[in-house]
C-alpha cells in the first residue's frame, strides 16, 4: 500500500491531489509527491521490507502506486550493491562500493523510474506512454508499454549509438528519431503533450516517475544494514537521479530507519556538458545551460529541469561536482570492467571518472564509505572503448600457431 497522498508546489509549498500534471498552477513550480510520513511510520517497519520481494517494489510504501492498479513487474531493482576493493585500491578509497544497476531489465536504473511511471499512468487512465529520452529511457518506457500492453511513442534524437536504437526497437514501439539535441526533442515533447493526450512519463508524470529514483537510496542504505553511506557520487543529466537519492536518504533519516547522521552528495558530469558542475564549482546560484557536446549521450542534457535541485542537493550535503573528458570517460569505462568486472557505459564512466578526481583532489576521504552510481550497461555504447582496446590476434586452428603468438606476447 503507498502512503503518497497529494503533490505539492516545490516552489510555493501549494497542495493539491495527486493528479498527472508537473507544473504549480499557481507559480508554475515542479510539482513533487507528498506522504503520510507518519502513518507510513506507524504501519511499516523495515522488517517489512526485508520480507518484500527482491526488487524495487519492496518499497510500494514509499512510492507514489495508485491502488488497485497491479504494478507492471519486469523484476526491476534490487540491484547488487559489490564491494570493489580493488577499483578502491586505484583510487585510494579503503571503502568503495558500487550500485550495479547496469543489470536492470532493460540494462539502465530507468527502469526504476518508469515502473512508477507506468503505474502512475494505467492508474489515470492513459491508453498511450512516451517519453523524451537520451536513450535509457526510450528502451524501458517501450519494454514497461509492452509488458502493460500499452501503445507507445518514444522520442529520440537521432544520433543516438546504434545498440540504444535497436534494444528500443525491439520492444515494438513507435520510435521517432528527431534531427537535433535532446533539449530540442525535450522541447517538442512538451508541445506534443499539450496536443496528445498521452502520458509523457518524464512531462506530465514527472512527479511521479522521479519518485522511482529513490529506491537507489532505500535499497543502498538496506543492502549497507540499514545505515547510509558517508558519500556518494551520481551522474547527472536532467538532475532528478541525484536530487531523488538526497530525499530517499533523508526520508529513511526522518523514519528513524537509519542513524541520523549527513551523507555527502556529489555530481558527475562530462566536461562537454557540464552545466550542474560549473555550477557547483563557481559557486553560482543557479544552473546556466549549456549545448552538450559529449560521447556521453545519455548525460546531454544541456538545459536540466532538476539541475537547480540539483545543485542545492549538493550544496546542502556538502558534498562537490567533477566533470570528465571524453578520454577520461572511456578510460573509466575500461578501470571498471578490468578491476571489477562491471561494463558500464559511458554515464558510468563519468561517474568513475570523476570520483577519481574527487579522492585525489581530497574532496572524498579514503576512510569514507563511498558509494558509486553505476546507472547503465556497457554493451549499449560499445563504440567509446572498441578503439582503445586494439584487435584480437587472429590465428590458424594448430597449438604451434598459438605458441608463436604467445611466444611474441612474453617476448
Ligand atoms: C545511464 C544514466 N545515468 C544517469 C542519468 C541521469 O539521470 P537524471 O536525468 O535523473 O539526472 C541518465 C539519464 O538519462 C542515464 O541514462
Ligand atoms: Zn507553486
Amino acid at each position: 500500500m503507498s502512503f503518497a497522498v497529494g503533490l505539492q508546489c516545490r516552489a510555493c509549498g501549494k497542495q493539491q491531489a495527486l493528479a498527472p500534471v508537473h507544473v504549480c498552477a499557481e507559480c508554475l513550480g515542479p510539482l513533487e509527491v507528498r506522504y503520510d510520513y507518519e502513518a507510513l511510520r506507524r504501519s511499516v517497519r523495515p522488517a517489512d521490507v526485508a520480507g518484500g520481494p527482491a526488487t524495487m517494489w519492496r518499497y510500494a510504501a514509499l512510492l507514489p502506486l495508485p491502488p488497485d492498479v497491479p504494478v507492471v513487474d519486469l523484476g526491476t531493482g534490487f540491484t547488487p550493491l559489490l564491494r570493489a576493493e580493488n577499483l578502491g585500491r586505484a583510487l585510494g578509497l579503503h571503502k568503495l562500493y558500487i550500485k550495479n544497476d547496469a543489470v536492470n531489465p532493460s540494462y539502465s536504473f530507468k527502469d526504476r523510474v518508469v515502473g512508477v511511471a507506468v503505474s502512475a499512468a494505467i492508474g489515470f487512465g492513459y491508453h498511450t506512454l512516451a517519453c523524451a529520452s537520451t536513450g535509457n529511457l526510450a528502451a524501458s518506457v517501450a519494454a514497461h508499454a509492452a509488458k502493460a500492453s500499452l501503445e507507445s511513442y518514444v522520442f529520440i534524437p537521432a544520433d543516438l549509438e546504434p545498440a540504444k536504437i535497436v534494444g528500443t526497437a525491439v520492444y515494438g514501439t513507435n520510435l521517432v528519431a528527431v534531427r537535433g539535441s535532446y533539449d530540442q526533442v525535450n522541447r517538442l515533447c512538451s508541445e506534443i503533450a499539450d496536443a496528445f493526450p498521452w502520458a509523457f512519463v518524464n512531462i506530465n508524470l514527472r512527479p511521479f516517475y522521479a519518485e522511482g529514483s529513490k529506491t537507489l537510496a532505500y535499497e543502498t542504505a538496506e543492502q549497507l544494514g540499514w545505515r547510509a553511506p558517508d558519500h556518494v557520487v551520481v551522474p547527472i543529466a536532467g538532475g532528478s537521479v541525484l536530487s531523488k537519492i538526497g530525499k530517499g536518504l533523508a526520508e529513511l533519516r526522518a523514519l528513524d530507519w537509519i542513524p541520523a547522521g549527513r551523507t555527502r552528495i556529489s555530481g558527475a558530469q562530462a566536461e562537454g556538458c557540464a552545466p550542474v558542475s560549473r555550477a557547483v564549482l563557481s559557486g553560482a546560484d543557479h544552473v546556466t545551460p549549456v549545448r552538450a557536446n559529449t560521447i556521453a549521450k545519455s548525460l546531454a542534457i544541456g538545459n536540466p529541469a532538476d539541475g537547480d535541485f540539483a545543485l542545492r542537493t549538493i550544496r546542502d550535503s556538502g558534498g562537490s561536482a567533477e566533470m570528465a573528458s571524453d578520454a577520461e570517460i572511456a578510460e573509466g569505462m575500461r578501470l571498471l570492467a578490468s578491476t571489477e568486472g562491471v561494463f558500464t557505459e559511458t554515464a558510468g564512466g563519468v561517474t568513475v571518472a570523476c570520483a577519481r578526481k574527487l579522492a585525489r583532489s581530497g574532496r572524498i576521504d579514503p576512510d569514507e564509505t563511498v558509494v558509486l552510481y553505476i546507472t547503465g550497461n556497457g554493451l549499449k555504447t560499445l563504440d567509446a572503448v572498441a578503439a582503445g582496446l586494439g584487435d584480437a590476434p587472429v590465428i590458424e586452428p594448430t597449438l604451434a600457431a598459438f605458441e608463436t603468438i604467445r611466444a611474441g606476447a612474453v617476448a
